[in-house]
């Protein structure tokens, strides 16, 4: 099922995509050339589809999704570009392809994360993309504001990149993973709940414990593919959190501990679902992927 699911939200996702990256003028080719490369390189799309989702959870169609599906798209590129920075992460692979910095330069890479990063909230706001009532829009922003920002994803960025060779417990890494990683999560799930227009308080707070057990999930699942899988099959340099010192689940716990973990959040977010009818199915097929996944 999520096979099906993936390829038609990814095809969805990446058309709507595709029509943000054209240069308005000349000077600026290089630019959303590098925009372009850093988004429109594969990824599986895990929180776009999220977004449509948890719209279609809530009987909304996918389409209303797509500003939503976008946004957290874009936000999450412009992080990979940035994570694989020299003075971050130091990577040269991703998506099986060189980084946006060795592709282009750093100077270059620095301004198309900083670009995609604005080009996330433009999303939100075209009517094509999201034509949502004003004030759902406005509340879309502002969850998408304080996920991505310092109370968020950068400042989970921050912890990681001052962690490097210390000894966190579980509590501090859970920490770090859950805004670095677990937020976005978290957003995509909301905004695409949003985009439905009918969304209840109930079914709000229910989907924010199904998101926030995946999105904790999902990166105990990076952490463990970077000890037991491939550069091939990843499209990154597997080995790399070994090699740097970082604080990792697996480092911490141990691999198979890790992988326990991983299903126990797995099966918080199943429960969360409960009061969903078959709609959530899509909801439900991607908590099982997060953790079973092998890229
Ligand atoms: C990798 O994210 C970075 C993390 C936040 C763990 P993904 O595994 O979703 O990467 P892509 O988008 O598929 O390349
Ligand atoms: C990345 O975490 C998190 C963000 C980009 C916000 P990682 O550094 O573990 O991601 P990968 O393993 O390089 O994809
Ligand atoms: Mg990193
Ligand atoms: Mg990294
Ligand atoms: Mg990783």
């Amino acid at each position: 099922m999520i096979g099906a699911y993936q390829a038609s939200s990814q095809a969805r996702v990446n058309a709507a995509l595709d029509s943000l990256f054209t240069a308005p003028s000349p000077e600026l080719a290089r630019l959303y050339e590098a925009m372009r490369y850093s988004v429109m390189n594969g990824g599986k799309r895990v929180r776009p589809l999220l977004a449509y989702a948890a719209c279609e959870a809530l009987g909304g169609a996918p389409e209303q999704a797509n500003g939503a599906a976008c946004a957290v798209e874009l936000i999450h590129a412009y992080s990979l570009v940035h994570d694989d920075l020299p003075a971050m992460d130091d990577d040269d692979l991703r998506r099986g392809q060189p980084t946006t910095h060795k592709k282009f330069d750093e100077a270059c890479a620095i301004l198309a994360g900083d670009g995609l990063q604005s080009l996330a909230f433009s999303a939100l706001l075209e009517p094509t993309l999201n034509d949502c009532p004003a004030q759902i829009r406005l509340d879309m922003v502002s969850t998408l504001a304080l996920a991505a920002g310092p109370a968020g994803m950068v400042g989970g960025q921050a912890i990681d990149l001052g962690s490097v060779g210390l000894k966190l417990d579980q509590n501090a890494l859970e920490y770090m993973h859950r805004h670095k990683t677990g937020a976005l999560i978290e957003a995509s799930v909301k905004l695409g709940a949003l985009a439905s227009g009918r969304a209840t308080p109930e079914q709000l707070q229910a989907l924010q414990t199904y998101s926030r057990a995946i999105g904790l999930a999902f990166q105990v699942q990076d952490d463990i593919l970077d000890v037991e899988s491939d550069t091939q099959t990843l499209g990154k340099r597997q080995g790399a959190d070994i090699a740097r010192d970082k604080p990792t689940y697996p480092a911490l716990l141990g691999l198979d501990a890790a992988k326990a973990y991983a299903l126990e959040l797995r099966d918080q977010a199943l429960s969360a679902l409960r009061p969903f009818d078959a709609a959530a199915e899509p909801l439900r097929e991607l908590a099982r992927y997060i953790v079973e996944r092998r890229s």
